[in-house]
Parts: structure tokens; C-alpha cells; sequence
């Protein structure tokens, strides 16, 4: 018989996916089991899940060595990708935000301006989009850190709670997009495992409505 394989972003999304699945029946307990292994199936339902870094859920359905993914809509707008996004799964809501230092006026001024970010082509695409020419510098790591240290003038970056930019003299103020977990297929996998992908999508309707 066959199954599908699901890659899932570890971390934050991958716990809300695993509650998602078990209210549609299915036994996790390998996938939650300790494990170092990254391929785990589920019990009773032809489905295996393939642990992953976000951009790696795209590449992997984009190559169709995935059949589905559950990614956030972070990822998929800086990176893209070939694959149909099927749905808005409810979970992992953030928003993409412009932030700067508190008390700064980031438009109030003709001087060039400087956005770090680490997703630098969504950050161009907002500005470009504003009709506003932004120098954008990528950094990897934790990008509150760029107007501190005087590197830029703001940040564009994933708001949840507020408290990193809070704890850090940071205020938001614009949003540049919601963002929350998105099921994406495989353009293949949807001719060739049409019904087993229905199955799956029918169960998650069942239990999100
Ligand atoms: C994100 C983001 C912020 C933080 C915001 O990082 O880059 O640093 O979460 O969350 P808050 O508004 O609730 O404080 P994440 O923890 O996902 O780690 P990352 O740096 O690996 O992206």
C-alpha cells in the first residue's frame, strides 16, 4: 500500500502538527518517541513524517521526495518554490512587522535608510511595493540585534508575543504580513495520490471545519 510522506518544520510547528494529527486519529507516539531518527511513521494511517528545517519542507515537496508539507507562510514567501499551497492550517500565528528603535522616526527623514532582516526578499518586495528604496542587509541569526548595534535603521521580522522586541527598545510599526502554518503538496502527488491526499484533507476538515 502506499504511503505519504509529510515533511514537517521542527520546532514550533512541528508540536501543533502532532496535535493536529492525533485529533484526526492518528497514533504519534514514534514520531514523539526520543528519537535521533528523522523518518518516523504513523501507526495507523499510511503516513510518514519526515522532520525538517523550514526552507528544506519547500525543497523537499518542491522535488516531490515529499508528498505534502506544513511550513509557514514565512518561508514560502521568501523562498517560493514549486508546489500547491492547499491550506491555511490555523496554527502558528505570527506576523511579518517592521520594527524600530524606540523614539526613532523611521520615515521622517530623507537619509538613506538600512533594514535588517532575515528574509531579505520579503523585506525588498515590501519596500519595493512602498515605492521606497531600502538598503536590506540579511543576517542570520537573531536580527534584533542590527539596530543596536547601529548596523540599521529597523528590522523586519517575525512578531509573535512582542517580547524579543520589547526586551530589546524595539517597537512594531507596521505589519508587512500575517503568517501562520500552511499544508503544501507536490503538483505530481496530487494526480498521483489524489485519493489518499483527499482522505487526508477530508480528516483535516473534519476537525477544523
Ligand atoms: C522569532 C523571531 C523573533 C521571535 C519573536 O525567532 O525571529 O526573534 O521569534 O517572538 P516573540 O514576538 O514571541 O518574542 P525564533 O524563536 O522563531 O527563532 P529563529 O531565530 O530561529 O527564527
Amino acid at each position: 500500500m502506499n504511503r505519504l510522506k509529510i515533511a514537517v518544520t521542527k520546532g514550533r510547528l512541528l508540536e501543533d502538527s502532532l496535535d493536529l494529527f492525533e485529533k484526526m486519529g492518528m497514533d504519534c507516539s514514534e514520531v514523539r518517541s526520543d528519537t535521533r531518527k528523522l523518518i518516523l511513521p504513523v501507526r495507523n494511517y499510511p503516513l510518514d513524517v519526515v522532520l525538517s528545517k523550514a526552507a528544506d519542507v519547500l525543497t523537499y515537496v518542491s522535488h516531490g521526495v515529499c508528498d505534502l508539507g506544513i511550513v509557514g507562510k514565512d518561508t514560502i514567501m521568501e523562498h517560493g518554490g514549486s508546489f500547491y499551497e492547499l491550506r491555511d492550517l490555523g496554527y502558528g500565528k505570527c506576523r511579518f512587522a517592521l520594527a524600530v528603535p524606540e523614539g526613532s522616526d523611521f520615515y521622517g527623514t530623507y537619509r538613506d535608510r538600512v533594514v535588517a532582516s532575515k528574509y531579505p526578499n520579503v523585506t525588498k518586495a515590501w519596500f519595493a511595493g512602498k515605492g521606497m528604496d531600502v538598503s536590506v542587509i540579511k543576517i542570520e541569526g537573531s536580527v534584533e540585534l542590527a539596530p543596536l548595534v547601529g548596523l540599521s535603521n529597523g528590522i523586519v521580522d517575525i512578531v509573535q508575543t512582542g517580547t524579543t522586541l520589547k526586551e530589546n527598545g524595539l517597537v512594531p510599526i507596521e505589519t508587512v504580513a500575517p503568517v501562520s502554518a500552511r499544508l503544501i503538496a507536490n503538483t505530481a502527488s496530487m494526480k498521483l495520490y489524489q485519493s489518499l491526499i483527499f482522505d487526508f484533507l477530508d480528516k483535516i476538515e473534519e476537525v477544523t471545519g
